[in-house]
């Protein structure tokens, strides 16, 4: 061990002296005074660096910023957001200063506008969306607009200055999103109409929806069968509840539904008390259960006070066939009527099961928002975008290209086998 010390130091001191070694040592002592000197003439590295990790950290805020707007409202500002010009001009810029979270920065922004969270299927299918684009790695800006349209082009607004790559939206009203869909094109946003058609524009590229005129159609038919309509002595009478005027589907359905069904009022085999037939004046606003309910009220105290039956209602979605339950509930005494809705909510699967609605049109929006989340990675990557109906749905503008999924009857006869088979409801949740 001591000897191996000793022939260490001796060969240390040999090495000093001998020329090479004194050249090396030269050498290492005149770069040290000369870095020496830099770092202190100039400062630069250390406030560089301070920048770095500065930049650092609004990236990080940044990209939490963008995807909770509304709990943290951004604050970003354009120098905030520029960190790699900085290294990139910093001559004592090391990889380990590059900032470690820019993939995040560089992931796209996918901005979501839905109508509102009351209804179950809004808020279940903004949920399965952000969580399929979030484990493919995208940012997601999911908002809900409580059904107030001056609220969604605010928040659509917000997601263009944030930068989103594409938005999602379904409309709360169909007319209303012209301008704030032109700001979203001149920044060569795509936008994706979801559900609801947006109208009057040609900044929409894509529609993913269910076949809106075939909810109506099933609606309608099922009415027609379960009246007996071409057979049974009538006539029967019926009431017509459809959606907000102001979305472009509530026409669809009310269009599928009266295809099938205008045929048997003009014969007086089907006969509407109120004389409510008209879009327009059976339409309800924001699709509102109170609102339903009120005209309901209305209807059944002036047309049906005196005992006449009500054989039918045709409710285009559950939001207004619950409404109308709600009010048969309270003064209707007569033999309980056919009542359609779409959607199946729990409390409108629940009414089924009980006898308290007849069916209600499924639309599996797993399906939808699975649809919707391939057609922006599509777009995303530059793939070729997946539709599969080009003319149906022209926005008064534009054929917008669609992608359509289909809707089913559900009723107590088979719902075992589409919502709960499927994994849709567990049967605690209908109970
Ligand atoms: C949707 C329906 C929904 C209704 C009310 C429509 O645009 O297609 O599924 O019930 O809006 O929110």
């Amino acid at each position: 061990m001591e000897r191996k010390n000793n022939n260490t130091a001796c060969t240390s001191k040999e090495a000093a002296s001998s020329t090479p070694y004194r050249i090396l040592a030269l050498i290492l002592t005149f770069s040290m005074l000369l870095a020496l000197g830099l770092c202190a003439c100039s400062g630069k590295s250390t406030e560089t660096t301070k920048k770095k990790k500065k930049a650092k950290k609004t990236t990080k805020e940044t990209v939490e910023t963008v995807s909770e707007p509304e709990e943290d409202p951004p604050t970003t500002s354009e120098s905030d957001t520029e960190p790699s010009d900085t290294s990139k001009n910093d001559p004592f810029a090391t990889t380990t200063e590059e900032p470690t979270n820019s993939t995040s920065t560089e992931n796209p922004v996918v901005g979501i506008s839905l109508p509102t969270k009351a209804l179950k299927r809004w808020a279940d299918d903004g949920q399965l969306m952000k969580e399929l684009l979030e484990a493919d790695g995208y940012a997601v800006d999911l908002q809900f607009a409580s059904n107030d349209i001056s609220t969604q082009q605010v928040q659509i607004e917000n997601m263009i200055n944030e930068g989103c790559q594409i938005l999602i939206i379904a409309a709360i009203d169909g007319d209303s999103l012209t301008n704030v869909l032109d700001f979203a094109k001149a920044q060569n946003i795509t936008v994706i109409a979801y559900d609801r058609l947006i109208r009057r524009t040609d900044a929409v590229s894509y529609y993913v929806t269910f076949d809106n005129y075939l909810v109506g159609t099933l609606q309608g038919e099922y009415i027609r069968i379960a009246l007996d309509l071409d057979n049974a002595d009538g006539p029967f009478n019926m009431e017509i509840f459809t959606g907000d005027p102001g979305d472009f589907n509530a026409k669809y359905f009310y269009d599928g539904a009266m295809d099938v069904l205008q045929p048997y009022i003009s014969s007086g085999q089907l006969v509407v008390k109120s004389g409510q037939t008209d879009f327009y004046d059976v339409g309800t606003a924001n699709w509102s259960t109170d609102n339903a309910q009120t005209r309901m009220d209305t209807i059944l105290t002036t047309y049906y006070s005196d005992g006449s039956q009500l054989d039918a209602i045709l409710c285009s979605n559950d939001s207004t066939a619950l409404g109308a339950e709600l009010a048969l509930a309270t003064s209707y005494t007569g033999n309980y009527p056919v009542i359609t809705g779409q959607d199946c909510d729990i409390t409108n699967v629940r009414n089924i099961l009980s006898g308290y609605q007849s069916m209600s049109v499924f639309k599996d929006t797993r399906e939808s928002v699975k649809a919707t989340v391939n057609m922006a990675e599509e777009i995303l990557t530059g793939s070729i975008v997946t539709v599969n109906d080009t003319s149906t749905y022209n926005n008064e503008t534009i054929n917008v290209p669609s992608y359509l999924v289909s809707p089913v009857v559900v009723d107590k006869s088979n719902y075992e086998e589409i919502l709960i088979d499927s994994g849709y409801y567990k049967k605690s949740d209908l109970s």
